[in-house]
């Protein structure tokens, strides 16, 4: 059986590496030595290379560009600081792999070329020897786990690679689902290549991100890896020929912390390269020339797109604000939740002995913690009524209540400011909002949660809420759950409270939408009942109609 299986998978290699002679395209681009730098030298690469257990794998090397920078860092080493490493060492340090052999040739010569006033010619055969392989990657076997990874993964259309070894790739690759990318496979095979510390830095297209097919590889790292860095290259030519593509570099380890240093189109020079370093070792580093420093710890979680705020979202922001109104502009409005001074005092059991008028059924962030209602038969004391402030002495029972309490509340800032009502909540509390449906948007997670609540309760603080005249509220549920709240919220408040989105009622507000009556009935429809249930890819395909969302706009989205 194994010798079957051995068979199988030689033929499959011989199959590669036919195709990796012909002249069918292969991803062969090319990246550029500041970038390669700038990877080499944020992922630990430069300073790591002489330590004894350093074993680097770059899994397409094509014509050695990280491998001759390597080279060319050991040479560096020998030349300034006199440190040599010995042959056993520089043995093990590499493996490269190619599917084409004249690739494989060029990188060969480029780098015996570096190293060849170091180390003879005879210990240079062994080296370049033990150094690249010519083969598939992907299909290649390992016994042993790699502290650095590095590259530029192929990408190549489904379409392009024969048959038999896509079916091959597939079998072996679960992250490589449905039009994924044979980068994909790249990377799922590297992150399980990477030892205890390892560091895997890869250059590649960033649509995997957000899209669909990228899923199974976002679940992957959110379960057992972190997203250390991520640099957005969109603007600049990371590479040596002209490619149409969104080139990102993500740095990936198995850290426990979960941080992620986001670069925007950094001018990548020596200094900024060796900054970005140290952010990544030293906490304490907190600005950065080069690029403006954003640190984000909500950016990975489960299969979600991530969303980095980068040029091509705001570019599809900045089309939704020109073409569709505010959400308040369709006739929504936010409020946020009453802030009371003392929950303590002001949220009671409903069957606390006052005046039953002067109680509202609430809820509050605790109960919403689920992500559903959890039933409480709590009430919020209203302090007002159709005048103001309420007249204490017209509720006795409510007086003698709040006696039991005087201290604590004329201690408060609100009280303070307002002696005579010194028993009143911060904020108002409006009846008619407690019976109104509602969606209740929580400040409390990363995530934008929207509950229905058909008219029960009265949001206590750290409770947005939306009522609509207009739109339907489940209808609207749907919009924000697909995945357009999250990309409003998270670009307007990326930056506030160290990283964690705030769902604040200003942030809320901005979120363009539709007009309900331009929407066709039949989406409508079909919004309405989907806000009933979770299912957000559902969802995502009407929002996208919507907002006559191009291709591009899609796959931020996360189609
Ligand atoms: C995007 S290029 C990157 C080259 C190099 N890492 C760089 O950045 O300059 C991808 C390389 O992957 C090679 N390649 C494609 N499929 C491969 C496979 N299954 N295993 C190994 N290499 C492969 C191609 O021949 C090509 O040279």
């Amino acid at each position: 059986m194994k010798i079957q299986v051995e068979l199988a998978t030689s033929e499959l290699q011989n199959q590669s590496l036919l195709w990796g002679e012909s002249s069918a395209e292969k991803g062969e681009v090319f990246t550029k030595p500041e970038i390669v730098d700038l990877m080499l030298i944020a992922s630990g690469v430069v300073d790591e290379l002489t330590s004894i257990g350093t074993r680097i794998i770059e899994p397409s090397c094509g014509q050695g560009e990280f491998i001759i920078a390597i080279a060319k860092r050991i040479k560096l080493n020998y030349e300034k600081a006199n440190v040599k490493l010995t042959l056993v060492q520089l043995v093990n340090l590499i493996k490269a792999y190619d599917i084409s052999s004249s690739n494989i040739d060029i990188a060969k010569s480029n780098v015996r070329a570096v190293l060849s006033s170091i180390y003879t010619s005879q210990e240079l055969d062994l080296v370049l020897k033990a150094w690249f392989i010519h083969a598939d990657f992907l299909l290649a076997d390992f016994d042993e786990k790699f502290t650095h990874i590095v590259g530029n993964p192929p990408y190549i259309r489904i379409e392009t690679i024969p048959t038999a070894l896509l079916a091959e790739y597939r079998k072996r690759f679960v992250t490589m689902i449905e039009r994924a990318d044979i980068y994909i496979a790249f990377y799922e095979k590297c992150l399980d290549l990477l030892s205890n510390k390892g560091v895997l830095s890869f250059i590649c297209t960033d649509r995997w991100t957000k899209n669909r097919y990228g899923a199974g590889l976002r679940s992957k790292i959110a379960k057992s890896f972190q997203l250390d860095l991520f640099v957005d290259l969109y603007g600049q030519n990371a590479f040596m020929s002209d490619v149409m593509t969104y080139p990102a570099i993500t740095q990936i380890s198995k850290n426990k912390q979960k941080q992620t240093c986001v670069l925007h189109n950094p001018n990548v020079t020596v200094d900024f390269c060796n900054n970005v370093r140290q952010c990544l070792t030293n906490v304490k580093v907190n600005t950065l020339d080069g690029a403006e420093l954003i640190v984000r710890n909500d950016l990975v979680k489960d299969d979600k797109p991530w969303l980095f705020g980068s040029s091509d979202e705001l570019e599809m922001l900045s089309r939704l604000e020109r073409e569709f109104p505010t959400l308040e502009e369709t006739g929504c409005s936010v409020y946020i939740g009453a802030a009371t001074g003392s929950n303590k005092v002001y949220i009671v059991d409903k069957d606390l002995d006052i005046e039953a008028s002067r109680k509202i059924p609430v809820i509050t962030a605790k109960e919403l913690k689920s992500g559903v209602i959890e039933s409480n038969s709590n009430c919020i004391i209203n302090t007002y009524d159709d005048n103001g402030v309420i007249e204490l002495e017209q509720y006795p029972l409510l007086r003698d209540y709040f006696l039991q309490f005087e201290e604590t509340l004329k201690g408060r800032h609100i009280a303070k400011m307002a002696p005579l009502h010194w028993f009143k909540t911060i904020d108002r509390v409006y009846p008619e909002r407690a019976t109104a449906q509602k969606l209740l948007i929580p400040d409390i997670k990363s995530e934008l949660t929207v509950i229905f609540d058909k008219g029960s309760y009265h949001p206590n603080n750290s409770i947005y809420y939306v009522c609509a005249d207009t739109w339907n509220l489940y209808a609207l549920r749907a919009v924000l759950l697909s995945g357009i709240g999250q990309i409003f919220i998270q670009a307007y408040s990326t930056k506030i409270s160290g990283g964690n989105l705030r769902f604040q009622a200003q942030h809320l507000r901005k979120i363009r939408l539709p007009v309900w009556d331009d929407i066709d009935s039949r989406i409508r429809t079909e919004l309405t009942r989907i806000g009933r249930s979770e299912d957000t890819e559902e969802a995502k395909i009407l929002v996208a109609q919507i907002y006559s969302m191009n291709e591009k706009e899609k796959q931020i989205l996360g189609m």
